[in-house]
């Protein structure tokens, strides 16, 4: 083992996942290598099908029959598990549960005292404190997004994955929504693994930004973003890295394009 693999919160080796489709094999990720430290903050791009939402849920749990490991603070994981929170690309709120009821859904553990206060503190966390009682249709988008993170974040758990998260939110929200998940992990140094096809939130947010290839997805490359933050997204670097991974794009494209004539 590595020293920066011992020093890994997350570890992934050599992970591969094939779906069965119409009888054929299709092969989603392939030899999947990657040490995420503990507080880091990783971004994934990569094109639509590439297998980035197949990847978080194999970290999640939520998917069996691969092959390779994904280790959490040492041990394999096996199954969904409290020391992994999920977002997803809509929010997944139970309409009929008030916004307070929705983030204690998943906290069992606790006496009814302490959940009231841990389901507030984390409401706090994401700037919800006055809309405990409010019900998920009388949310914006990016209300319900936060309620989404709070809960996904109520029992600390070790990594927080996100599956384009702000998807589908407004060009505005969005940035703002940015800005506060960067709020949040300094606050917590909850580990996390942001997926988006939005490269600017990608180096805006990640200490280092994963490229993937197109299917099968591989780690084509990794490119650190050593900026102090809040960055600055027209600064000279934070261009000289956006324009670094489109080169990686196009150059994938330009592969894929010629696949298909
Ligand atoms: N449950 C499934 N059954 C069969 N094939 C699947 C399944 N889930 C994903 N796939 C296939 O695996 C590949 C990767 O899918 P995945 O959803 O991980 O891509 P993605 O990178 O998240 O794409 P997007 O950016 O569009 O969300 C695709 O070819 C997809 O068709
Ligand atoms: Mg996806």
């Amino acid at each position: 083992m590595s020293a920066a693999t011992a020093a890994s919160n997350l570890v992934i080796e050599g992970l591969n996942k094939s779906y069965q489709v119409n009888s054929a094999d299709v092969v989603a990720l392939q030899g999947i290598d990657l040490a995420i430290r503990e507080g880091e903050f990783v971004s994934i791009v990569g094109s639509s099908g590439c297998g980035k939402s197949t990847l978080l849920r194999i970290i999640a749990g939520l998917e069996n029959g691969y092959s390779g490991e994904v280790r959490i603070g040492g041990s394999r994981i096996a199954g969904p598990g409290l020391d992994r929170g999920m977002v997803f690309q809509e929010h997944r709120l139970i309409p009929w549960l008030t916004v307070e009821q929705n983030v204690a859904f998943g906290l069992n553990s606790l006496d009814n005292g302490q959940r009231d206060t841990v389901v507030r503190e984390h409401l706090e966390l994401v700037g919800l404190a006055a809309f405990v009682k409010a019900l998920p249709h009388q949310l914006s988008g990016g209300m319900s997004q936060r309620v989404a993170i709070a809960r996904a974040l109520v029992n600390n758990p070790q990594v927080l994955l996100l599956d384009e998260p702000f998807g589908a939110l407004d060009a505005l929200t969005r940035i703002q929504m940015q800005q506060e998940i960067l709020r949040i992990w300094e606050v917590e140094r909850t580990t996390m693994v942001l997926v988006t096809h939005d490269i600017d939130e990608a180096i805006f947010l990640g200490d280092r930004v994963v490229i993937m290839s197109s299917r099968p997805g591989t780690v084509k490359k990794i490119v650190p973003v050593q900026l102090p933050r809040p960055r600055d997204r027209s600064s000279y670097d934070f261009v000289r890295i956006r324009k670094e991974i489109y080169a990686e794009f196009f150059a994938e494209a330009e592969k894929t394009f010629a696949y298909a004539i």
